[in-house]
């Protein structure tokens, strides 16, 4: 079978979904979340953490001995990416090149990084997700990986997705598109498709897959509005839209649109429970909803 821009390399699929700020269902940070305040948190962060001398060096590394977001990023990314054939150094120039070429990246990156903080208990500081969760890095490199593929290198993408997916077991194709805001917990096993469109504050559970049918060609993956909920092990499948503030329950299967504001569960996923406007799943991570907001 033939796919559009198979020889002609990258093709940008026009997709059917809007992203935008004013959404009300786009969570909103309670932090600062520019790059100098978050920056500024995660040096805060590395100075209280000095005293542990296991990963003392480490932070001297990657946070003390860096002048900013992007440079300390760059060197985190290649420190984890890095082949015997493509090295550190290298990668850390390319990656921070893009990074000061492109400044909505680090942008979306520190944005990630709040809510990172914010929707997952566990995380007793900034420090602990930017350098060890592999899901929030992981969606950092796709982010550079993106906008390589954007300016046709795509074989430079593939590299950095190739990689992503070796060392983080998430594999996200470097041609999707994805918000900012975003939660990607525990992460392994997490697939997403070519033309998948991802909103602004989704938070994303491992196991997740943003797939084709088998069935179409062309704009052929799931487009998931904001603030969405994509729980453990869910599959959708198709270009099917998944609305604005929406929950796909653990183990369900979509294969329809999913109305916003809604919560959907089994295989194949069927609406099992309508929200209130003002609840945004995606900040919901201790899985509860309130039954006065239904
Ligand atoms: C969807 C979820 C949040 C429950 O939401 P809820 O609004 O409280 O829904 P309820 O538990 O009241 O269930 C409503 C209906 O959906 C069904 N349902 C709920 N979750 C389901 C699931 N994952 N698969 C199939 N059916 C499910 C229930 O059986 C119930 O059906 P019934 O009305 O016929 O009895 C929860 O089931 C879930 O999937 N959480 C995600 C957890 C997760 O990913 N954790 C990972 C942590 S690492």
């Amino acid at each position: 079978m033939t796919r559009p821009g198979k020889q002609n390399g990258p093709t940008l699929y026009r997709v059917t979904i809007e992203l935008s700020i004013e959404n009300p269902c786009v969570p909103q940070t309670e932090a600062d979340s520019s790059v100098r305040a978050v920056w500024d948190r995660l040096s805060v962060d590395a100075t209280q953490s000095r005293d542990e001398p296991l990963i003392a060096g480490l932070v001297l590394d990657l946070v003390d001995g860096c002048d900013d977001l992007g440079e300390s990023l760059a060197r985190l990314a290649a420190s984890r990416i890095a082949t015997p054939e493509i090295g550190r150094h290298v990668l850390e120039k390319e990656i921070r090149a893009i990074l000061v070429e492109q400044p909505h990246v680090l942008e979306a990156v520190a944005a990630d990084l709040v809510v990172s903080f914010e929707r997952n208990p566990a995380y007793p500081n900034y420090l602990v997700p930017y350098l060890f969760a592999k899901g929030f890095l992981g969606l950092q490199i796709h982010r550079v990986a993106h906008e390589m593929w954007n300016s046709g290198r795509v074989m430079a993408a593939s590299f950095l997705q190739s990689r992503v997916s070796e060392v983080f077991a998430m594999d996200i194709h470097p041609a999707a598109r994805v918000g900012s805001g975003i939660l990607v917990d525990h992460a392994t096993g997490i697939v997403v498709g070519e033309t998948c469109v991802i909103g602004d504050g989704v938070s994303i559970l491992q196991g997740v897959t943003l797939g084709g049918t088998g069935n179409e060609d062309g704009d052929r993956h799931p487009k998931i509005g904001s603030g969405v909920l994509l729980s453990a092990g869910s599959i959708v499948l198709g270009n099917v839209h998944v609305g604005d503030c929406s929950r796909v329950a653990a183990g369900s299967v979509v294969l329809h649109q999913v109305p916003p504001h809604t919560t959907v569960a089994g295989v194949p996923a069927r609406v099992v429970r309508h929200h209130a406007d003002s609840l945004v799943p995606a900040e919901q991570m201790d899985q509860e909803i309130d039954p006065g907001a239904e």
